[in-house]
């Protein structure tokens, strides 16, 4: 895809983060934008940034009757999708063994069904298109896995494996498929996430989300440009991030081992802890 001018481009979770950035980008670039959330207040003020009316929804992408219907709205106004991102995740963390399925069914609803209900509502319409592009966002998590992240990680893994059959299919169309895969991305994942235990032995959101920002190397404007950048050189897999691009490679050098590496992993975040006893910081947090 030369560029994104005119193109109908349908953003999955906009009014946040890498869904936000993306919009607002492709906004600059005079693409036609059919932009969801359920958060209905931030996803106004999105649309008030950009200067154009474009299209926008309340959605829920787990309620998969709205997000046909919503895909009808997109054909009958804007003549049907060029460009799909199906970008809203949530997180949860916490470890197996603790794990609710209320939690788990919530993430799974959310990250994986919706990825699913937005490839197939929209894809009649991007197989009518001269060129087009379904992009899944899925992550690092969907290449790797690491401690209390067994509800993310399988739903991204999910994502990566449906996104890579997809592409297999699509081979003699002219749709492209895309599945993107970011390291830490200053956003509001961990605010919005379930965050219980996380890794290196913390627990309770303020700890995790703290933790969160300390790994996070790469600032939304800059993830959705390299998505952005992935989608038009037609890169079927899109890493972003130094982290991404680091631990993918740790990855494929020692599947068998990489787990082992998180209990040193684990020190290390500890470590990064200014006051080096995150129980303490911990327990601070929860008797506040
Ligand atoms: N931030 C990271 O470090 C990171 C890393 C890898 C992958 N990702 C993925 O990137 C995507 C975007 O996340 P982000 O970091 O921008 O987070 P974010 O929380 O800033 O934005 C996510 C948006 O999705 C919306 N959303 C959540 N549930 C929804 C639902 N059921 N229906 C519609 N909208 C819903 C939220 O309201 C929010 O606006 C997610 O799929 C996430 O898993 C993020």
């Amino acid at each position: 895809m030369k560029n994104f001018r005119s193109k109908v481009v349908v953003i999955t979770g906009a009014a946040s983060g890498i869904g936000r950035a993306l919009a607002l980008q492709l906004d600059r670039q005079d693409a036609v934008l059919a932009l969801v959330d359920r958060d209905t207040s931030a996803l106004a003020a999105l649309n008030d940034a950009t200067g154009h009316r474009h299209l926008t929804q309340e959605l829920d992408v787990a309620d998969r009757k709205a997000v046909y219907q919503f895909a009808a709205r997109v054909s009958t106004e804007l003549g049907g999708a060029d460009v799909v991102i199906n970008n809203a995740g949530v997180a949860v963390s916490q470890t197996i063994a603790d794990l609710d399925y209320d939690d788990f069914e919530w993430l799974f609803n959310i990250n994986f069904w919706g990825m699913v209900y937005g490839t197939k509502a929209f894809l009649p319409q991007l197989l009518n298109k001269p060129e087009a592009a379904i992009i899944n966002v899925s992550s690092l998590f969907g290449l790797l896995s690491i401690p209390t992240q067994g509800a993310y990680n399988a739903s991204k893994f999910a994502i990566r494996g449906f996104t890579e059959a997809l592409q297999a299919e699509l081979k003699r169309t002219k749709i492209t498929a895309h599945s993107v895969h970011p390291g830490g991305i200053r956003t509001n994942i961990a605010r919005n996430a379930r965050l219980y235990q996380a890794p290196g032995g913390i627990t309770g959101s303020q700890a995790g989300v703290d933790l969160f920002s300390r790994i996070s190397f790469t600032d939304a404007e800059k993830a959705a440009s390299i998505l952005l950048d992935g989608i038009q050189r037609k890169r079927s897999r899109i890493l972003i991030g130094p982290d991404a691009f680091a631990l993918d490679l740790v990855q494929r050098l020692f599947p068998k081992y990489y787990t082992d590496a998180f209990s040193l992993l684990e020190r290390l975040i500890n470590r990064l802890e200014p006051s080096s006893k995150v129980d303490k910081h911990i327990t601070k947090i929860t008797q506040a």
